[in-house]
């Protein structure tokens, strides 16, 4: 999970998706990072952390990174918020980019139209509340398309 800061968006992504990953006993490793670095090693923002536990999940111990070329060997899907996150990660990894393993979180839910998780880093409390929702809703989906496919046909 791919945000700019790795203190807004990608935390909460990064909890949601761990915490449903283990209701439905999928054994897979979730982490974020942040393209900028501007606060690498720092707790997720105090808004993200509220709106997380307002909904029984504690993000408090994640500490934010900046994202590296090495994680397109270490992960299989590179989820990216947005078109700048998406520009950042290619400009970041070089030669390392691999575009089969990058994705546009929202076209879990918006396939193909490469849409923003808006960053609620520039507005108010509302604008966490309403972010927390987009992703709850874009993790279930993640996990929902990912049971669809691995169906026996
Ligand atoms: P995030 O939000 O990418 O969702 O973590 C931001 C947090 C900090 C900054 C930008 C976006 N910043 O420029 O410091």
């Amino acid at each position: 999970m791919v945000c700019l800061g790795n203190i807004c968006r990608s935390p909460l992504a990064e909890g949601l998706l761990r915490k449903k990953v283990r209701e439905n006993d999928l054994n897979w490793t979730i982490e974020s990072a942040g393209t900028n670095g501007y606060h690498t090693g720092e707790a997720p923002h105090h808004l993200s952390q509220k709106v997380a536990k307002c909904n029984g999940i504690d993000i408090s111990e994640q500490i934010s990174r900046r994202f590296i070329a090495k994680d397109f060997e270490q992960y299989d899907i590179i989820y990216v918020m947005a078109q700048d996150v998406f520009n950042d990660v290619k400009n970041i990894t070089g030669d390392a980019f691999d575009k089969n393993k990058i994705k546009f979180f929202l076209d879990e839910i918006h396939p193909g139209k490469n849409l923003d998780v808006p960053d609620p880093w520039y507005g108010d409390e509302e604008g966490y509340h309403d972010v927390y929702k987009i992703i709850d809703e874009t993790c279930d989906a993640i996990i929902k398309n990912y049971i669809i496919t691995k169906e026996p046909r």
